[in-house]
């Protein structure tokens, strides 16, 4: 890899294990274009020279060459079909975020990141531990943004009234960049945070409130609400939803003991597919909670066809609507 980086130059550090595959692809990708640009020029040159106007040369006309035209389908058919199964075997990796992932839920608006722990901790830096699989949970407050971190080679956009995902592993420990890469108004060449990646020792310090970012780390002066995350107050973040639940009158209508009061139940509902009025399927998700508390009409479970529940868009905020479904997803089992 690092023949990689003298290659260009200007790539930014390998940062995660996904950044490595991008890399490798990347390199094969130049290497075959620099082959082919080589071979075809190369002869262009030649030929231009041999066969020069007063040189005399001439070479016989080629015709029905099987040979040399099942070479050119064939070459060029295969090296395709390798890129597309290569690039669809890494981007798939990208996309699909291993089970054991620690789950970060990311807030962005115009014009700062902010992120969110189950323990109900908010930083307005992402700080997590290296060689562990960690899965965001992306929202946005406003309007489009786009979560970028260069070192992972990780970017996927961060859409306003549902929810996106992506992941990374992180394995070079320190301070890599977060950039906003959705052009978002006056201020979104500001929109800039960064991730901590720190040892497993640190990172349990960390996570006991110990403000371990600033002592340890010489890569960078971290802001100061990162370096031990503001606890927000409300416990974790289950809590904090299990207190919504009751403010917001939740509990009025889904119980969360498997009782069905007025609407459906909350327990044992996530990750299920529940059939709808329609008699469709859907999985209970982030973004099928998310749509059913903000428009409880859009997708009705069967048997509640008579059920009728007030709309909340605009009543909760993005930090209260991951608190609910942390809240809901509890109660899987
Ligand atoms: Cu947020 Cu650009």
């Amino acid at each position: 890899m690092d023949s990689l980086r003298s290659l260009f130059g200007t790539l930014p550090i390998v940062g995660s294990d996904v950044a490595y595959r991008w890399d490798t692809l990347y390199l094969f990708l130049t290497a075959v274009s620099a082959f082919f640009f080589v071979l075809v020029i190369g002869l262009m040159v030649y030929f231009v020279v041999k066969y020069r106007a007063g040189s005399g040369g001439q070479t016989k006309p080629i015709r029905d060459h099987h040979v040399l035209e099942i070479t050119w389908t064939l070459v060029p058919t295969l090296l395709l079909l390798v890129i597309f199964a290569w690039g669809y075997l890494v981007y798939r990796e990208m996309i699909q975020a291993p089970v054991n992932s620690m789950e970060v839920r990311v807030i962005g608006k115009q014009w700062s990141w902010s992120f969110q722990y189950d323990d109900g901790k908010v930083s307005p830096d992402l700080v997590v531990p290296i060689n562990e699989p960690v899965k965001l949970i992306m929202s946005s407050d406003d309007v489009l943004h786009s979560m970028f971190i260069p070192n992972f080679r990780i970017k996927q956009d961060v859409v306003p009234g549902m929810y996106t995902t992506v992941w990374f592993e992180p394995t070079v420990t320190g301070k890599h960049e977060i950039y906003c890469a959705e052009y978002c108004g006056a201020a979104h060449s500001q929109m800039l945070s960064s991730v901590y990646v720190l040892s497993a020792d640190e990172w349990a310090r960390w996570k006991n409130g110990e403000d371990v970012l600033s002592q340890n780390l010489n890569t960078g002066t971290p802001t100061s609400a990162a370096s031990t995350g503001t606890q927000a107050a409300g416990g974790s973040l289950v809590d904090q939803g299990a207190q919504l639940y009751r403010t917001k009158g939740c509990v009025a209508c889904h119980s969360i003991d498997g009782a069905t009061v007025i609407g459906p139940s909350f327990k044992g509902i996530w990750g299920h597919d529940v059939e709808l009025t329609d008699g469709s399927k859907v999985k209970v998700d982030e973004n099928y909670v998310r749509e059913s508390i903000e428009n409880p009409e859009a997708k009705k479970v069967k048997g509640f066809e008579t059920m009728v529940m007030p709309p909340f868009k605009g009543q909760i905020t993005e930090p209260e609507m991951n608190a609910l479904i942390a809240f809901i997803k509890s109660h899987k089992d």
